[in-house]
């Protein structure tokens, strides 16, 4: 860890001043004047939207969010939902253990706590699916006690204010012990909400709006005039590309095949097309189609996940005779499956009078 300032004029209050009045509004939102008013947030919202906002845009999630409440309205009814219906809902939103793990924590909290989170962060850490940051923001949020919530919006505001030129990921530990030493006692959920739409608005990674900027005095990098360059961050390996081939059989009554992904593993328990592993470094691999038809290849998609960027072959196969309860509806099929085979399906039907 790099020498560090530890003082800093940036003051908590100040932020809150700016985030009573730029405050965005969100769905699983309490805003700060209704919170004023006594109104105190639903733990449940507050769950469900910090699991869906891991690795998501808050624009992308508001419209699952809305869903998810409608069909599942507290953490009972998501308790008893069917795991792949669940599942269907989230298709699109990618990272899918968090939808099997949000499952079994709804179980766990409905079950073995009367449907109620707990209010520390050690005790949320013990439910499935919620890690340091989920525990933190919950704690903060829901239950309006002081913690310190890290995520990237974070990180680049910690950063800057105390102008931390080490780079990402060895600065972590350090942009965390700045974090504490800012986060209040006096509104920290407020707060912890104002510093993410700091990051979020103004404290944006290219052109941060620093004429803006209700820290803008108290920001050591915009004083040293580096507020861009930071966080600094060190370079990642280039990801492989892996190749596998997919196959979309469609039939006339308007089905595709489908299969359902094994639990443990990549896109775990999810519908998913039939495909070979993914494990070719160079070209498609061969395979054999899952059943018989008229295959032929019709093109490539890609899709990049974490750790590997995926180049699929596509074939189809057009008036197949798919057996009874292997195949799903179209009108169905794209929006239950994870992404990547939703781009298949589309090109599949694309040019196809099987639509
Ligand atoms: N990103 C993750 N959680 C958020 C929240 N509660 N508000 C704004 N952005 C977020």
């Amino acid at each position: 860890m790099s020498k560090l300032i530890t003082t800093t004029s940036a003051d908590p209050t100040t932020l809150l001043a700016w985030y009573d009045r730029h405050h965005r509004s969100m769905p699983w939102r309490v805003d700060p004047a209704d919170r004023a008013a006594g109104e105190a947030p639903d733990p449940y919202r507050v769950w469900l939207s910090e699991i869906m906002l891991q690795q998501t845009t808050v624009t992308t999630v508001q419209a699952y969010f809305l869903k998810f409440m409608r069909l599942w309205p507290d953490v009972h009814a998501l308790a008893a939902a069917d795991r792949d219906d669940l599942l269907a809902e989230w298709a699109g939103l990618g990272y899918y253990a968090r939808a099997r793990n949000l499952h079994a924590c709804a179980q766990v909290v409905s079950r073995d706590l009367d449907g109620k989170f707990p209010d520390t962060e050690d005790a949320l850490r013990t439910l499935p699916g919620i890690g340091p940051y989920t525990a933190a923001a919950i704690t903060a949020i829901a239950f309006d006690r002081p913690a310190v919530v890290m995520d990237g919006n974070v990180e680049r505001v910690m950063s800057r204010i105390f102008k931390v030129e080490e780079p990402l990921p060895d600065s972590k530990p350090g942009l965390k012990a700045h974090a504490a030493h800012l986060t209040p006692d006096q509104r920290p959920g407020d707060y912890a909400q104002a510093v993410m739409d700091l990051g979020a608005t103004i404290c944006t990674p290219r052109r941060p709006a620093c004429a803006l900027c209700p820290w803008r005095e108290a920001c050591a990098a915009h004083h040293a005039g580096i507020a861009e360059q930071l966080p600094a961050k060190r370079k990642k390996a280039a990801k492989p590309v892996r190749q596998g081939r997919v196959w979309v059989a469609l039939d006339a009554a308007g089905r595709v095949l489908t299969v359902r992904r094994p639990d443990k593993g990549l896109l775990g328990g999810m519908l998913a097309l039939p495909t070979t592993a993914w494990d070719s470094q160079s070209d498609a691999p061969e395979g054999t189609p899952p059943m018989p038809g008229a295959w032929r290849e019709i093109g490539e998609v890609r899709h990049t996940f974490t750790h590997f960027h995926l180049v699929l072959t596509v074939e189809r196969a057009l008036d197949a005779k798919i057996p009874a309860g292997a195949g799903t509806p179209l009108t169905e099929a794209e929006g239950a499956m994870p992404t990547v085979f939703a781009k298949a399906l589309r090109l599949a039907r694309s040019g196809s009078d099987q639509r």
